[in-house]
């Protein structure tokens, strides 16, 4: 089992070894039309996820198209708060603060998208849109200051900062993502929702993006929620991994146990459908068949810890 919430009192921020983040049975449930207008119905896309982020860690989050990924990282944030459950962020539940205490909270938690594109906003030029959160936030007391910080943005994430009064479209996809980058550091973030962040880039750049990241986390001391399609990236970027499968959490893990000792039937088919590099043996890989659904029993669901720090569903086990 994931351990209860550790982590001291709301009014004393949380430091290390204590999880900067802490969700504990996260839930997000919709209700859906059943048709003809009659009664609904609900769809749960995200069922009683635990799990904590140490401050400086990379958590992959991986799993199929519509397994609740996005969810996840949305409700993590507040952006789409949860049906249910516990989001701590420094031992602080954000369920609880006022609308200016978030805001405040908000400030330390960013999330970067996969469409670069349509998070700028066509009519802005870059740089005022690298600026837009330091004016929100109060973070710069005259223009020159916030010039001069939004230049430092620019150089930090690779960028010239001469393009700064440039406009969107003058961008390749990978330099958008930069800005996109550098918009949510400018706020001096300890947490980042990385949502298929390198998805829609060219595969040379995807590289050059995921070690921006490296490299920011390392210069900040960031930790980033990854959420990702691509298990190759997230085995070379996170530090742990967890697998989510119709909503849940079916195995988490050091990447190195996940990835060389997967314990979890879906986990292993998911590795399984990774392309290998050398044609010999991407010809003999063999793809794992479809994964039966688990009885829905909460009791098969809780994760069970199958070796130190690698939790695993109770009935994948059985
Ligand atoms: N507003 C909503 N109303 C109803 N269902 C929703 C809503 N938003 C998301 N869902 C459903 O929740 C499930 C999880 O969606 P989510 O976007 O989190 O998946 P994902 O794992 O991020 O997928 P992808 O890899 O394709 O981005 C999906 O089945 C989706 O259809
Ligand atoms: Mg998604």
């Amino acid at each position: 089992m994931i351990a209860p919430l550790a982590a001291p009192s709301p009014s004393a921020p949380a430091k290390a070894p204590y999880p900067l983040v802490s969700v504990r049975n996260l839930c997000k449930h919709y209700a859906l039309r059943a048709g003809w207008g009659f009664g609904h119905s609900v769809f749960k896309a995200v069922e009683n996820v635990s799990f904590d982020i140490m401050p400086n860690e990379t958590l992959g989050l991986v799993g199929e198209s519509g397994s609740g990924k996005s969810t996840i990282g949305r409700a993590v944030t507040m952006l789409n708060p949860p049906t249910s459950g516990v989001v701590a962020f420094e031992g602080v539940d954000l369920a609880e603060q006022s609308g200016r205490d978030m805001r405040r909270m908000r400030q330390r938690m960013q999330m970067v998208f996969q469409d670069p594109y349509s998070a700028l906003n066509p009519r802005m030029t870059v740089g005022d849109y690298v600026a837009e959160p330091l004016v929100i936030h109060g973070l710069c007391k005259t223009a020159a200051e916030r010039r001069d910080l939004v230049a430092e943005l620019f150089s930090k994430v690779g960028l010239d900062p001469r393009f700064m009064a440039r406009f969107p479209h003058q961008f390749s996809g990978g330099q958008r993502q930069r800005i996109c980058i550098a918009r949510a550091i400018g706020v001096r973030p300890s947490f980042i929702v990385a949502d298929e962040p390198i998805a829609a880039l060219d595969v040379s750049i995807q590289a050059q993006v995921v070690n921006l990241l490296q490299d920011l986390q390392e210069e900040m001391g960031l930790a980033y929620l990854f959420i990702s399609h691509d298990l190759r990236m997230v085995r070379y970027l996170c530090h742990r991994v967890a697998v989510i499968w119709k909503g849940r959490i079916v195995e988490l893990a050091p990447s190195a146990a996940l990835y060389g000792n997967p314990l979890h039937p879906y986990t292993r088919r998911l590795l399984s459908a990774v392309p290998v590099p050398d044609p010999a043996l991407e010809r003999a890989r063999t793809r794992l068949p479809e994964v039966a659904a688990l009885p829905d029993d909460p009791l098969a669901h809780e994760l069970v810890e199958a070796e130190p720090g690698h939790y695993v569903a109770r009935a994948a086990l059985s």
